[in-house]
């Protein structure tokens, strides 16, 4: 057994686990973050991303001493990581609301944690940078169409909210209604 210290959506946590223990185990059974899912448990499947420092990782095939003082999101704290307040969905779980994504649901946390992470490098990606970002995410149901449209649909709803801070900022007015 090993005293391990990480960071997981913004809180510090010490756990006492074997250090080869997988993250995900750490999470779901430990933490009790149990967002993220266990599919093939091989690095295989997607289903257990996670992000480690920003970026993303399967959670089911990394000891956790690998992330000792690391800081990792899970889907629970996906929101805050990304500004959104307490409460709030992320802009993705948003689009995966409005574009009907899940099927049975069970890929989908490792879905939107891909997506987020493809996002914050790419915020405005091609089909092909979709598909080569969410190539390691399985879907059994298929949902992979309705996954690549509530991408772009964030994306089109996340660039339309920095244009519109960027005229806050600039001290330009909100819409065309003159000064009221
Ligand atoms: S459960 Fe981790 S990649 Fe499949
Ligand atoms: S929605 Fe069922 S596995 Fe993806």
């Amino acid at each position: 057994m090993a005293d391990i210290t990480l960071r997981v959506n913004g809180s510090e946590k010490k756990v006492s686990v074997a250090s080869e223990t997988p993250l995900l185990w750490v999470l779901r059974d430990t933490l009790e973050l149990t967002g993220t899912k266990f599919g093939c448990g091989a690095g295989l499947c997607g289903a257990c991303t996670v992000h480690v420092d920003g970026n993303p990782i399967r959670s089911c095939s990394t000891p956790v001493s690998q992330v000792a003082g690391k800081s990792v999101t899970t889907i629970e704290g996906l929101a805050a990581s990304d500004g959104f307040a307490a409460g709030q969905l992320h802009i993705l779980q948003a689009a995966w609301i409005g574009e009907e994504v899940p099927q049975c649901g069970y890929c989908q946390t490792g879905q939107i944690m891909s997506a987020a992470a493809l996002l914050a490098k790419t915020p405005h990606p091609t089909d092909e940078q979709i598909t080569a970002a969410m190539n390691g995410n399985l879907c059994r149901c298929g949902t992979y169409e309705r996954i690549r449209k509530a991408i772009h649909w964030a994306a089109d709803a996340a660039k339309h909210a920095r244009r519109e801070i960027a005229k806050i900022d600039n001290g330009e007015e909100h819409g065309s209604g003159g000064s009221q």
